[in-house]
């Protein structure tokens, strides 16, 4: 859906809208609401009453009359609400404005009088903006719905923030959702670049020869089977302060994973256009980054690259070595992302960032372990984490720390190399994290978004449709945004 977002100083009541939304609350009508009903002979409070609302967040109703839309939202309970329903709510009122028949929708500002109207107007904005998202482009008739939304006594730079972090999140999702032969490396560099130039940031690209001249053994035997070349992307943001020290982000940037001679079978292989989520985060977050122009300096990596099958591709019992010299045992070929991820850390611990926060749809097990709506999150460090944990809460993002288990790097023990690149099967996320660690020389949060990065069914993303939910974006810039 096409969408404006807008503010006004008047309340509800006084707007001239057609459509206008007042929340309900432990079942009785908001102040916004009384005082519409007050202007409707109290039609609204019967109106309510004939509802039968059973209590639950999300539940609405809608006065229609032949000029006039009201729409009754609840949120459920009285008190403890939170942000996060506002943005939700925001996002299922891009489901309800789809249905009425008014282009112009008045919005009470939400739960206003506990959170404040700039938090309010932010998140609500944020959630309509992320709800109104879809991918047509390649739809010969895509139907394309106007509305224009009005936030009744918001504040208005909170939505014009609001707008430049949902077009990050709308950048991450648009490459995530690309189709692979048209997302190849080079496309994905070629973006990053498009990027960089709009937004003025930096950007170095490297193709295979510098990435064998660099030493990245193990990225480069991952891209070998593929006719798509290789394209390492480094971006930097500089703050116009110059800063002291800065903060590292790396992505997962697979364009497609077959697995490789340990091929997938063709059920596990759909979605695989996904696997580069973690670079669409990341370069999302950038955008977002230098829209906001936060005091502090950040550099992002992507590792691009595709995991595919020819006389060329690299094979199990394969020995690699990675850019900080060690060694690494293929012994499967689907475990390609924290090769061309080891790398990428390597070369972006050399920098010597003060903190390396890294996404990656890393493993299968992840996604079993806590499903599709939440994120593993690994780290050795509890300040690092528990500051990318609280950035994830605030935004709305779901995280879950996992243990980095040290007994379990035994897992990776190799007979001919430093370390093998799969363990056992059981515990498989951990081992991947503990992987990682070996080639981050650098405060490290590990973020494994194989599950929420990309969803098939629309009830797992709480923010929008399915395909790529642009997960990680909005934990990326909050994170940023407290370091400085
Ligand atoms: N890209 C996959 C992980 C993945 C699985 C992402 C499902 C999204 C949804 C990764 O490259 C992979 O294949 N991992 C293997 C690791 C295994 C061989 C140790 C896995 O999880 O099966
Ligand atoms: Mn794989
Ligand atoms: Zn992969």
């Amino acid at each position: 859906m096409v969408i404006r977002v807008k503010t006004t100083r008047r309340k509800v009541f006084e707007h001239e809208a057609p459509a206008r939304v007042v929340a309900v609350l432990g079942g009785q009508l908001s102040e916004e609401g009384r005082w519409l009903d007050a202007h409707m002979d109290g039609v609204l409070a019967r109106f309510l009453k004939k509802s039968k609302f059973s209590g639950k967040f999300g539940e609405y109703a809608v006065y229609a009359t032949d000029e006039l839309q009201i729409v009754l939202f609840s949120f459920g309970k009285r008190r403890g609400h939170t942000l996060e329903q506002v943005r939700q709510a925001g996002v299922k009122l891009i489901e309800i404005a789809a249905r009425l028949p008014s282009r112009d929708i008045a919005l009470e500002n939400f739960l206003a009088d506990r959170f404040g109207k700039k938090e309010t107007s932010y998140s609500l904005a944020e959630g309509l903006l992320l709800g109104a998202y879809s991918f047509d482009k390649y739809k010969s008739r895509a139907e394309s719905k106007r509305r224009n939304f009005v936030i009744a006594q918001g504040f208005g730079p909170a939505v014009d923030k609001a707008r430049t972090v949902a077009e990050g999140v709308y950048f991450a999702r648009d490459l995530v959702n690309e189709p692979p032969n048209v997302l190849t490396p080079v496309e994905l560099a070629r973006r990053a670049e498009a990027l960089a130039a709009e937004a003025g940031l930096e950007i170095n690209v490297f193709g295979p020869d510098k990435i064998a001249e660099l030493g990245m053994g193990a990225y480069l035997a991952v891209a070998r089977g593929s006719d798509n070349e290789p394209r390492f992307i480094e971006l930097v943001y500089r703050p116009e302060e110059a800063a002291s020290g800065h903060l590292a982000l790396v992505g997962k940037g697979l364009t497609f994973d077959t697995g490789g001679y340990s091929l997938k079978p063709t059920n596990s292989m759909t979605t695989m256009k996904g696997d580069m989520s973690g670079a669409a985060a990341v370069l999302g977050a950038m955008k977002v980054i230098a829209a906001l122009k936060p005091p502090v300096e950040v550099r992002a990596y992507v590792a691009a690259a595709e995991n595919m099958i020819s006389g060329r591709a690299y094979r199990v019992d394969d020995v690699l070595t990675a850019y900080n010299g060690k060694t690494i045992e293929v012994l499967n070929t689907d475990a390609e992302g924290r090769l061309t991820l080891a790398d990428a850390l390597a070369y972006a611990s050399a920098q010597k960032p003060v903190a390396l926060v890294e996404l990656s749809t890393l493993t299968g097990s992840c996604v079993v372990a806590l499903g599709r709506m939440v994120a593993g999150l690994f780290s050795e460090e509890e300040t690092l984490a528990r500051g990318v944990a609280r950035a994830a809460e605030e935004a709305g993002e779901k995280v879950w720390q996992m243990p980095m288990e040290p007994a379990y790097r035994r897992h990776l023990q190799s007979k001919v190399a430093d370390l093998k690149n799969v363990g056992s099967r059981e515990g498989g996320a951990i081992q991947a994290a503990l992987f990682l660690a070996e080639f981050a020389d650098a405060p490290f949060v590990h973020l494994d978004i194989a599950g929420p990065a990309f969803v098939e069914n629309a009830e797992d993303n709480p923010h929008g449709p399915a395909g790529g939910t642009g997960f990680g974006v909005r934990t990326l810039v909050r994170w940023i945004e407290r370091q400085s």
